[in-house]
């Protein structure tokens, strides 16, 4: 009885160190696998699934510039669904970025422990411009492969905000205000130009697509309120059919092709 009790725990702790616990090459692979995931576009793949089975049902995660997100749907929403607006519009004007690529830098793994220093590359569209983004990342994987615990740390992220968020439209209240009130208020008969009125003529449409419309009230204009050319926007040809029913061949003795005869006359502003 004794002699077969023992051959049944020896068995039994034999299974626990073969099923029970992940080397740390494992615990590494799985790491590997989740940052690929958070690339463009996987990322915004991962987010759709909603309960990504990256994590465990029960995962336990942190992310130090924002706050705890636990459980498999919140860790999808907050770690990948950051990314979904931007597949469908790169250009948005997000803050965030969208990670292309990265470099791991440092990697310790020990057991189902795993630290990674990555350094990304955070796109940002608006700006059509890459930066480096680095988070320091400890993981704990569990037995069925998966992320039972994560903490998301990123470096220097202060810094990073302070060069890019102003970039992409005001970088606090202050400063909107500082430059609005810099600007003229503008005639309202020049609505496309640097000016308030202009601004103000856009307001309206921000909450319907906020990513094409934001950068019109921002320090930038988009491509609405901006400085302009008089001789450039008379003459500037918009309508590629345009609404000359008869050849201008024809009628040259009418002399229509105005930019065929004068030099153009500087009256700009
Ligand atoms: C995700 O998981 C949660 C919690 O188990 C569940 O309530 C929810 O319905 C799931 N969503 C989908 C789309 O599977
Ligand atoms: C983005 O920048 C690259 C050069 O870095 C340029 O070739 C490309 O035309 C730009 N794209 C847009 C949409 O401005
Ligand atoms: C406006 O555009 C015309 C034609 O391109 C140019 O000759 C003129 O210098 C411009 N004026 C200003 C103020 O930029």
């Amino acid at each position: 009885m004794f002699p077969k009790l023992l051959t049944i725990l020896g068995l039994a702790s034999a299974a626990l160190l073969i099923n029970g616990e992940i080397t740390s090459k494992e615990a590494m692979d799985i790491v590997i696998n989740f940052l690929d995931s958070y690339l463009y576009p996987k990322n915004a793949e991962v987010a759709a699934s909603v309960n990504s089975t990256l994590f465990a049902e029960d995962v336990k995660g942190t992310v130090d510039v924002s706050t705890n997100f636990d459980g498999r749907e919140l860790a999808t929403e907050y770690l990948f669904g950051l990314f979904v607006n931007l597949a469908k519009d790169p250009t948005e004007p997000s803050p965030i970025g969208n990670p292309i690529g990265y470099e791991i830098h440092a990697a310790i793994a020990h057991g189902n422990t795993v630290f990674v220093g990555v350094k990304f590359d955070f796109y940002y569209g608006a700006l059509n411009q890459s930066f480096p983004i680095e988070i320091d990342a400890l993981f704990s994987i569990n037995d069925d492969l998966q992320v039972q615990e994560y903490d998301l740390i990123f470096r220097r992220w202060a810094w990073a905000t302070d060069l890019i968020v102003p970039r992409l439209q005001y970088a606090n209240h202050d400063e909107c205000l500082t430059f609005l009130n810099g600007l003229p208020l503008g005639q309202f008969y020049r609505l496309g130009e640097n000016n308030l009125g202009c601004r103000y003529l856009h307001t309206p449409m921000l909450s319907f697509r906020p990513n094409v419309h934001c950068p019109h009230v921002g320090p930038s204009g988009g491509d609405m309120c901006v400085p302009r050319n008089y001789t450039e926007v008379v003459k500037a040809k918009h309508f590629p059919q345009g609404f000359v029913t008869t050849p201008l061949e024809d009628r040259s003795s009418h002399k229509l092709g105005l930019d065929r005869n004068l030099e153009a006359v500087n009256l700009a502003d």
